[in-house]
């Protein structure tokens, strides 16, 4: 009867020194390791025991078949190759791996009795590119959108972020599996607006099996109606002065061309008025310009306008009613008056009490450092107010 030993690993050189290689062999297991793989990679399964003689290994697939009994190939796959087979090690390469070749495979020695080692292949699913549907090209203003990004094949499932510009925003998640793969939606529903004109939406797939992720990005065109606001060369017209008003405007398409009427009516058809494009120009303004200037733009979406009032000053009333003029006149005359009350009624009043006075002053502030200390020191020291004597004179 053979006997049976237990190789440890410190007792192992020793043991194998000591008795037959045979009769070591018995008690160890095949030792492999868990293989991860991208799909349409290739595997290398390694077997390996520490001490053998020549008993043979083998590796057998998930549903059972063996692979290789030793150097000897038995399942007719072109994709699975021997790498080595030696008395200590059996290596086999599964090429071009996809998604049905994960599971446990098994190595086993053929010991007495069978010593088998499990191992998991374990194949990840690339996701495909993503792909964003749900655009129409161009959104009108105020229409609600679903912006959809999917991506299929992951293994395990993907993860997809949706990036607004360059900020994120949150998507709505839909994960499907399709055999042993995933399809991966992401939708995000808003209403456009035409903040989003020329938005850029990008949405980006991550996954383990690639080294960085897959970006789609789509750039949002929306159609919205004019937006319109005047501009004016100067804050107070006068009358001679050249002036100009610039109709500034924002819309999609461009709303082309712009309108300009006064007061409700066509612009009186003179030479000093000058209209070029989105610009109206008086070359030398009248009293007779003042008025409502309106200038108006559209496009298929809409119609808008804005207006201006145009007041022209009178240059020489300006001058002479200059309200800044009087105002400072006004307040000058003012304080002057106040001040020659004050030294009448002063001069009186001293000279009434021409002679001794006690100062209400407290003695604390004379020697005070500051504000603070001076009411401090000021606490109490009434009662040491000298008394000073000055005399008006
Ligand atoms: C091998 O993979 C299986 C299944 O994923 C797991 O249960 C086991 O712990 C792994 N073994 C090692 C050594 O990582
Ligand atoms: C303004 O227009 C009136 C009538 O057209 C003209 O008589 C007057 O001289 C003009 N004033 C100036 C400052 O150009
Ligand atoms: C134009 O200006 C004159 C005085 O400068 C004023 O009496 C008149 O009401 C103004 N007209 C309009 C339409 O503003």
């Amino acid at each position: 009867d053979v006997p049976v030993v237990n190789c440890t690993w410190e007792g192992q050189r020793q043991c194998h020194l000591q008795l037959q290689a045979h009769t070591c062999s018995q008690g160890q297991f095949p030792i492999t390791q868990n293989v991860t793989v991208v799909e349409g990679g290739t595997a290398n399964m390694t077997c390996r025991v520490d001490y053998n003689d020549n008993t043979s290994l083998q590796w057998s697939n998930p549903a059972q078949q063996t692979l290789f009994f030793g150097d000897k190939k038995a399942l007719r796959d072109h994709r699975i190759e021997l790498v080595r087979a030696s008395s200590q090690e059996l290596t086999i390469r599964v090429n071009d791996v996809s998604l049905s070749d994960e599971g446990q495979y098994t190595c086993s020695l053929f010991t007495m009795p069978v010593r088998t080692t499990k191992a998991f292949l374990i194949v990840l699913g690339v996701p495909t590119r993503p792909e964003i549907t749900g655009f129409t090209k161009p959104a009108m203003e105020g229409d609600e959108i679903t912006l959809t990004c999917s991506t299929s094949g992951s293994k395990p499932a993907a993860i997809i972020r949706w990036f607004r510009n360059d900020k994120e925003v949150q998507g709505t998640l839909e994960v499907n599996a399709t055999g042993k793969s995933f399809t991966v939606r992401s939708s995000l529903q808003f209403q456009v607006d035409k903040g989003d004109d020329g938005v850029a939406y990008t949405c980006s797939v991550e996954h383990v099996s690639l080294s960085s992720p897959y970006m789609t990005t789509e750039v949002l065109e929306v159609h919205y109606a004019p937006q319109l606001k005047i501009t004016h060369s100067l804050i107070i017209p006068q009358e001679g002065q050249y002036f100009k008003l610039e109709c500034v405007f924002i819309g999609n398409p461009i709303p082309e061309p712009v309108l300009w009427s006064k007061d409700g009516g066509d612009l009186p058809d003179i030479e000093r008025m000058i209209v070029e494009g989105r610009e109206l120009t008086i070359t030398t303004l009248n009293k007779t310009d003042n008025g409502t200037y309106r200038c108006e733009a559209s496009n298929h979406m809409g119609t808008s306008f804005a207006e201006y009032v145009l007041f022209v000053y009178d240059p020489n009333a300006l001058g002479q009613h200059g309200p800044d003029h009087a105002l400072i006149g006004g307040v000058v005359a003012v304080v002057v008056f106040i001040t020659l009350c004050l030294i009448i009624v002063l001069g009186r009043y001293l000279a009434r009490h021409k002679g001794t006075y006690l100062t209400h002053e407290a003695k604390g502030a004379e020697d005070a450092p500051d504000a603070d200390t001076a009411i401090i020191n000021a606490e109490g020291n009434h009662v040491h107010a000298e008394e000073k004597k000055e005399y008006f004179i």
